[in-house]
């Protein structure tokens, strides 16, 4: 999920392979590695930490002449970050050195197996299970690098842009892609390959992007070759006239990181719920439940604490919890968690939810709640945060890095994870039916299409975005399990437009919040044909008879909705424990739209930061 980069021609590799893991840097990361041959001597440097740290350890302890290198930025799905687990990996022999991003599912399977043929391992990664693995091909088989590459991504599973070389034979690199971007810069007798164009903009504008499924084979002074990898079939490549400049490759042509992450959502939850989510064979896989199960299905409450989105994705949490798995569960603001002396038994178990790991209100309710006995486990987004370290088990989101301060993707893969637990603890409880299990599970898997065609809303919302963006207060509405929803589109229209806005549960509007109703006040109700649906278009009737302004979140196809409301947007159906996955995604496009045309700063708001790492 993070950055690679690579060179092989007539210059030296090191600086172009330094600055183009610089350029990278935006991708958010938590260690970085090169790897430099110069035709004599391998030479690997590699830490936890910042580009500047390996610049420093690095020049300080390796020569670094070279015409072929590659180099990496991790962001840690499997192994803490540290120096051992930073990228490159090498092979057994000491000939293969590889750069991954993505995940090998399959990679404990294929451990296992190396380890009998005698294979040894000295890192926690995924990723030294692959080299090691084209490593055995290239022995079993007798083939040279390409074709072992080949061999050996057929018999994995997973998400994987890959770049490797064979220091016995230093004039190719091979790279592959699936699920993780691959672009190969072409240059006069020299070639880069990197996650995007940014490392080589400044060297050449001409680009092969492999397409998932591709592999290529790049030669010193013979160029690139490409291929399928389920084949081995020949592809001609498109070479791309790129016409972009830095800032809009690191935002992948996108305007700003946050709308980049809502539009990531869809990737960001399949590769949550990889290697996770076995719809097929109705299984769950997820190690940290597997070894607490007992004491979840013993637990007298689940107690969530977290702060902002995060808690809201709790709150999604007890609904789906509740009326799934049937085990009470309370959500609590880790600020006042932490100071109200609350009562915790030896068989609640606590739940932190945190993106980023490390915020100060959550990992002082964390430390709190085990003095007191309880049993932690954490869902974040940052493999080896201080969160993650300080719980007693956990299951990590693989969001990517979250660039943008309001939070869009680690909202919708917090809930993916948490519905994931809920329906494991469901079926081992008996809670629920198996039909019913099976078509949750299938249910899920269908999700991130769903996010898609949500997506296909923006130019809409952009519209509805124009109408409303000098309205001085606006109300979120909500009931059930789209309540939640209503406070995080709050939130988000909130830090990044700095509008006032609320979020209530629909019905609440006749205690007192009907009062503000009037023509100048845009209410935006989640009236999703789920649920409580009628009760719902009855408030929005209370809320047009007093002249507000209101703006539907409705289900395809919705007729009702569409006669009352001033504006509505569809979204796809599904699974009622499901909808908040698909709801959040026009309230985010909605605050987005109504920020930039305000001219904020959407990705930085103001008086906020990324991670609230002080009280
Ligand atoms: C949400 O958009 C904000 N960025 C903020 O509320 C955030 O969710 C909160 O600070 C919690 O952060 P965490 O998930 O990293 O713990
Ligand atoms: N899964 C690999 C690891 O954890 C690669 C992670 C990445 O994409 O940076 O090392």
């Amino acid at each position: 999920m993070c950055g690679i980069v690579g060179y092989i021609g007539y210059r030296d590799a090191y600086p172009i392979v330094l600055k183009g893991l610089q350029r990278l840097e935006y991708r958010g990361y938590d260690s970085a590695g090169i790897a430099l041959f110069d035709d004599k001597e391998l030479k690997l440097c590699k830490t936890k930490g910042k580009v500047a740290d390996l610049k420093e350890k690095l020049e300080n302890e390796i020569d670094t002449s070279g015409t072929l290198g590659i180099g990496h930025t991790r962001w840690a799905t499997h192994g803490v970050p540290n120096d051992v687990n930073s990228h490159p990996h090498v092979s057994n022999s000491g000939n293969l050195v590889i750069i991954h991003n993505g995940i090998i599912e399959n990679y404990e399977s294929l451990k296992k197996e190396l380890i009998k043929r005698g294979y040894k391992f000295h890192s926690d990664t995924d990723t030294e299970v692959l080299v090691n693995l084209i490593e055995d091909v290239i022995k079993k088989e007798d083939v040279k690098l390409g074709k072992a590459v080949q061999i050996a991504l057929n018999q994995t599973i997973g998400a994987y842009a890959i770049a490797v070389f064979d220091k016995a034979k230093p004039n190719e690199i091979v790279v592959a892609r699936l699920g993780s971007p691959l672009a190969i810069g072409v240059g006069e007798d020299e070639y880069f390959i990197a996650s995007d164009a940014s490392p080589f903009i400044e060297f050449t504008n001409n680009a092969i992007y492999l397409e998932d499924g591709e592999m290529a084979v790049v030669r010193r002074n013979k160029g690139v070759k490409v291929r399928k990898i389920k084949d081995d079939s020949l592809v001609d490549p498109y070479i791309q006239e790129l016409q972009l400049n830095l800032e809009q490759i690191e935002k992948n042509n996108f305007d700003h990181f946050m709308l980049k992450e809502i539009y990531e959502q869809p990737s960001a939850i399949r590769d949550t719920y990889r290697g996770r989510l076995l719809a097929e064979e109705g299984i769950i896989r997820m190690a940290g439940i597997d070894d607490n199960l007992e004491r979840f299905l013993n637990a007298r409450r689940i107690v969530i604490v977290a702060c902002g989105t995060s808690w809201h994705a709790g709150l999604v949490a007890e609904y789906v919890f509740e009326d799934l798995a049937r085990i009470p569960v309370e959500v609590e603001y880790a600020s006042e968690f932490r100071y109200r002396n609350p009562i915790i038994n030896s068989d609640d178990i606590v739940l932190a939810i945190s993106q980023s790991g490390e915020t100060a209100d959550t990992m002082a309710a964390i430390k709190l709640a085990k003095e007191k006995g309880a049993f932690v486990f954490g869902v974040c987004n940052v493999v080896g945060s201080s969160i993650s370290r300080e719980t007693n088990a956990g299951a990590y989101t693989h969001a990517g890095p979250e660039i943008g301060v309001a939070s869009t993707k680690a909202f919708t893969t917090q809930i993916t994870v948490l519905t994931l637990i809920a329906l494991k603890l469901a079926k081992a409880k008996g809670s629920i039916s198996n039909t019913d299990y099976h078509m949750h599970l299938q249910e899920l898997e269908t999700i991130p299409q769903k996010i898609e065609v949500a997506l296909k809303q923006n130019d809409h919302i952009k519209e509805v975005a124009l109408k409303y963006k000098d309205a001085r207060n606006c109300l979120y509405l909500g009931r059930g399990f789209n309540f939640p929803v209503a406070l995080e589109g709050a939130l988000k229209l909130k830090e990044i437009s700095y509008i006032h806005a609320e979020g209530y549960p629909a019905a609440e509007m006749k205690h007192g919040p009907i009062a503000l109703i009037d023509e100048e006040m845009p209410v935006v109700v989640i009236a999703t044909r789920k649920g409580h649906y009628e009760k719902v278009v009855s408030n929005i009737q209370e809320i047009k008879s007093r002249q507000g302004k209101i703006i539907g979140i409705v289900t395809e196809g919705d007729t009702s909705v569409r006669d009352l409301a001033d504006h509505v947007i569809e979204v796809p159906d599904t699974i009622e424990a499901l909808t908040p996955l698909i709801t959040t995604i026009p309230l985010q496009l909605l605050s987005y739209h109504i920020a930039v045309l305000l001219g904020k700063d959407v990705d930085q708001p103001r008086n906020l930061a990324k991670s609230v790492t002080v009280e």
